[in-house]
């Protein structure tokens, strides 16, 4: 069997040229016009890549998009005041500061000081806690963008057998999360495996559906899976320079051997990466919707 390829790029496409029509009509009936600002501190180059995709993207799609680019010398007083002032701005209805944030910043100060209703990341402990009782406003931008591909590629979710690959805050605990709700495009049954794991194959052998966000490269192999498994990769790992000197990037799964056994499977670049701006786009939207009571 060789998979069928579930294209990122093609699925983000379609969402996006919804989302801007959305977005005219919201103008064109309520005079709406979603904010968004992105926060940006110190100048790590991929960190300036993703804030600088995520400005463009809102741009191209008619929301009104402010970037802050704030020295890597600011002060945790400086950022809260900076997030204080957005929380406040009418014009602004999500708010974004990458992360990490330089060592000497206190992350989670700044994120849990981010208003809930401009969580636009969905990282905010309200928004992490109305996701587990399954009343999400906002779902975070990764795990919600694996929902939508899932959806998106007609893969059936209701009653399969889950297993995701890694437990972090922003992509396994919250897929996991959202796959186990009795909600369409959900109710599974989900595995999370770890590194505190015995016997992490016995587990992704079982897998239906497997989620990989484990952070390190070509990290499941072709005996990890069985035939017919879905995988979505949402690993990002750059293991070198090619020959003209451009990063070479490879997710958390060896597609090459894998794709030989799967029904289905993300590619690296070109799967989980274009949706994550998407979801945040659709969260900006819907941040306005709710602020005008009209979602
Ligand atoms: N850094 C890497 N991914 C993300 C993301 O989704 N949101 C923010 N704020 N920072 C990130």
């Amino acid at each position: 069997m060789t998979a069928q390829l579930i294209s990122g790029t093609e699925i983000s496409k379609q969402i996006r040229e919804e989302l801007t029509k959305e977005i005219a009509d919201l103008k064109a009936k309520h005079g709406i016009v979603p904010g968004l600002a992105t926060v940006l501190v110190g100048s790590d180059p991929a960190s300036q890549i993703y804030v600088g995709s995520k400005e463009k993207t809102s741009k191209e799609m008619g929301i009104y998009s402010q970037r802050f680019d704030i020295p890597e010398t600011t002060t945790q007083k400086e950022l809260l005041g900076l997030v204080d002032k957005l929380n406040k701005d009418p014009k602004i209805n999500g708010i974004l500061v990458q992360v990490p944030l330089p060592k000497h910043l206190d992350e989670a100060e700044v994120l849990y000081a981010i208003d809930p209703r401009k969580d636009v990341d969905g990282f905010h402990p309200v928004n992490v806690g109305k996701l587990m009782i399954g009343e999400a406003d906002f779902l975070p931008c990764t795990p919600a963008g694996i929902q939508q591909l899932l959806i998106r590629s007609g893969v059936e979710t209701s009653g399969a057998e889950v297993v995701v690959v890694g437990r972090s805050n922003i992509v396994g605990k919250p897929i996991a999360n959202i796959l186990l709700q009795k909600q369409k495009g959900a109710n599974a049954t989900v595995t999370i495996v770890h590194t505190g794991t015995k016997d992490v194959a016995a587990h992704t052998r079982r897998a239906e559906i497997l989620i990989v966000a484990a952070g390190r490269a070509r990290y499941i192999t072709a005996d990890m899976v069985k035939e017919g498994v879905v995988v979505i990769d949402a690993g990002i790992n750059r293991i070198g320079k090619s020959a003209s000197g451009k990063d070479i990037i490879v997710g958390d799964v060896d597609f090459e051997a894998v794709k030989e056994k799967a029904r289905a499977i993300t590619p690296v670049p070109g799967g989980v990466g274009p949706m994550t701006i998407t979801m945040l786009m659709m969260n900006t939207v819907k941040a306005a919707k709710l602020v005008h009571g009209i979602a």
